[in-house]
């Protein structure tokens, strides 16, 4: 299998914070956000993967400002960290006031997904080509959030099923 580079799946969307999208004071839904946020970063998922993927979980998540009624929501997605059948996708997310270009950062998060097969099974995907220092930065710092996340995982598969 070929490794594939981080712009091989590098996503990017932009939205508009509509009505439906926002809460009684004119604020976008945290959950809907998320929404946005699984949604892009699963198509960078797949696009490295070519496979079926599934969110297999989501790191702390901090919402740093509100983002209002009417504003443009960049959504950028790109992988950081892949181990055989997972990736973790980086995304980083800003707002743009429409009337001034004023730009802000909202958030950044790290969702992993896992590569599976029909039966759900964990399956190989390829590795990622690194191309810059910066992305062999970020590797290396996913490959040490993955390991604490494996190791909350341990200790809430412990906790939850005995
Ligand atoms: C994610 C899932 C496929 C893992 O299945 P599993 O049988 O526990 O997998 P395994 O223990 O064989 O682990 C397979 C790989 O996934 C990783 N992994 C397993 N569960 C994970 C999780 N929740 N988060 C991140 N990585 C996970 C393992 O580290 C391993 O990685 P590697 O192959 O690169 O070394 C399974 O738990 C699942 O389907 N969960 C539900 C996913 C879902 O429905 N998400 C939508 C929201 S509900």
């Amino acid at each position: 299998m070929e490794n594939k580079t981080v712009k091989n799946s590098e996503s990017e969307v932009n939205r508009l914070v509509l009505p439906e999208d926002t809460n009684i004071f004119g604020a976008l839904y945290g959950g809907r956000l998320v929404e946005w946020m699984d949604n892009i970063a699963s198509i960078t998922a797949f696009k490295h993967a070519r496979k079926k993927v599934v969110t297999g979980s989501i790191d702390n998540l901090f919402f740093l400002s509100p983002i209002n009624l009417g504003y443009i929501v960049t959504i950028h997605t790109f992988i950081t960290y892949v181990t055989r059948s997972t990736m973790e996708v980086e995304i980083d997310v800003q707002t743009e006031n429409v009337e001034t270009g004023d730009k802000k950062v909202t958030t950044r998060a790290y969702f992993t997904y896992v590569a599976t097969d029909e039966n759900g099974r964990a399956v190989e995907i390829p590795g990622l080509l690194l191309q810059t220092p910066e992305e062999e930065k970020r590797f290396s710092e996913g490959q040490t959030r993955s390991k604490s996340r494996l190791d909350a995982l341990k200790n809430m598969k412990e906790t939850v099923l005995f």
